[in-house]
């Protein structure tokens, strides 16, 4: 099993890019087999869970083209089977968007139901409304959402809850439905924002994306365009964490400084300094950071996938912080493998409290999930001595190219496969 090994204890600095949008990527290369001819997509991340589903836009029949440099083209032409079932599929969130984009375009679609993070129960009962809601048949069938209209009608749909997922894949089947869809309480995340444009981009005709009302007049077809996916707000806000934490200096280019700003406010009001350019954010950390309280929420809120990272900053901040966390009951599993690093962390239901220490101190600690994961790599780093992360398949589900990057900034870390890389790595032969 693949572990990252790393000395801490060094602050990181220089210049990192960020990649295109994980979680943007997944809903645009979805929507993208919706056409019947070529769809170029740009600034693709390539990380497994956007492996995994292109091999599932392959397997129906699609042809995918990936190019150097993050560039695929997706051509739905070819597509011959609407089932989605593979090993692969379940182990991803975003593989329900193809739920959203074979039903708009087919008007049948099976796929088996989605994985991903283990952070809390994950009901998509929201999506099912939505595809109900615009006159689809729902079951679910052996483990697969089974999805079929004979026609789909464009509705009026209130979300009880903001789920990026359900906008999302509601978006996608009524880009192509009949008439008008208008969904109420939206998510208004970046990349809701970004599978809009591209949705636009092929020709459909969607209104108010990125507010909490989303407009949909349906178009009969979707046709072929060049996209390029935004940069990814959460690797950005994972490397700002970074500096803070190692007390580095990161210039963090290719983002967009408006979807950082809960983050870098946050960072702020606990000392680091932030110095914002068009496209790149620079973040100084400081040897006295202070302690604040952070409640995730959906966005313009501080992003829950960024709670694990800022929770390893304040657990070395002066003072006690206060972490709630909003969206998802079970996030705080890294918190116990923090602890053994040297944390004073307590957790009460949906809350953490951190009183902060003036310093972590290396161990072998768990992956968990993706972001605990990243946050667990963000302590190894400021942690003095060897630490090893476990099961990094987690962190490679999102982070492309993690360890170069942060060997890029300083960082004294490499990827191992067995316990003898690891011993060489600690004698410097690796
Ligand atoms: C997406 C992101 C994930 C991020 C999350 C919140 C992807 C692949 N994943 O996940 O990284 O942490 O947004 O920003 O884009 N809910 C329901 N019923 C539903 C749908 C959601 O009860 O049908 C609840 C969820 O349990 C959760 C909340 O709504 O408590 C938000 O979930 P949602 O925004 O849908 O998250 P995901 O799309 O799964």
């Amino acid at each position: 099993m693949s572990q990252y090994v790393m000395k801490g204890g060094n602050p990181l600095s220089g210049e990192v890019v960020i990649a295109g949008a994980k979680n943007a990527a997944l809903g645009i290369l979805a929507g993208a087999v919706m056409a019947n001819e070529p769809v170029t997509v740009e600034h693709v991340p390539m990380v497994q869970d956007i492996e995994f589903l292109l091999d599932a836009i392959r397997e129906i029949g699609a042809s995918v083209e990936v190019r150097e440099g993050g560039t695929v083209v997706i051509d739905g032409s070819t597509i011959h089977k609407t089932m989605v079932n593979n090993d692969y599929i379940q182990k991803l969130r975003g593989g329900y968007y193809l739920v959203g984009a074979l039903l708009g375009k087919y008007h049948h679609a099976e796929v088996d139901l989605p994985g991903g993070c283990n952070i809390g129960s994950r009901p998509i009962d929201q999506h099912i409304k939505g595809f109900r809601a615009l006159g689809a048949d729902i079951k679910v069938r052996n483990g697969m959402i089974v999805a079929h209209s004979a026609r789909l009608a464009g509705a009026h749909i209130y979300l009880d809850m903001v789920s990026v997922g359900a906008t999302i894949n509601i978006m996608l089947a009524a880009s192509t439905a009949e008439g008008k869809t208008i969904i109420e309480n939206a998510a208004k995340e970046p990349h809701v924002v970004d599978v809009a444009n591209m949705l636009n981009a092929m020709g459909a005709n969607i209104k108010g994306a990125g507010t909490d009302v989303i407009r949909i007049n349906g178009v009969s077809t979707l046709h072929g365009t060049d996209y390029t996916i935004i940069p990814d707000q959460i690797e950005a806000g994972t490397f700002m964490m970074a500096a803070a934490a190692t007390k580095g200096d990161i210039v963090i280019k290719n983002v967009i400084p408006k979807h950082l700003e809960s983050i870098s406010s946050k960072l702020r009001e606990i000392g680091c300094e932030i110095v914002e350019d068009d496209d790149a954010v620079r973040v100084i950390g400081r040897n006295h950071l202070r302690s604040t309280h952070i409640k995730t929420l959906p966005y313009p809120g501080f992003p829950t996938d960024m709670q694990p990272q800022m929770a390893v900053v304040l657990a070395l901040a002066e003072g006690t912080s206060v972490v709630t966390e909003s969206i998802f009951e079970n996030r705080f599993k890294y918190v116990d493998e923090l602890v053994r690093m040297g944390a004073n962390i307590k957790v009460e239901g949906n809350v953490a409290i951190i009183d902060g220490v003036s310093s972590l101190s290396s161990a072998k600690v768990n992956s968990n999930d993706l972001r605990a994961g990243a946050a667990m790599v963000i302590a190894g780093l400021a942690a003095e001595g060897y630490t090893i992360v476990d099961e990094v398949s987690h962190i490679e589900r999102g982070y492309e190219n993690f360890v170069e990057k942060l060997r890029g900034l300083g960082a004294d870390i490499a990827r191992v496969d067995n316990e003898r890389e690891a011993r060489r790595f600690r004698m410097r032969a690796v």
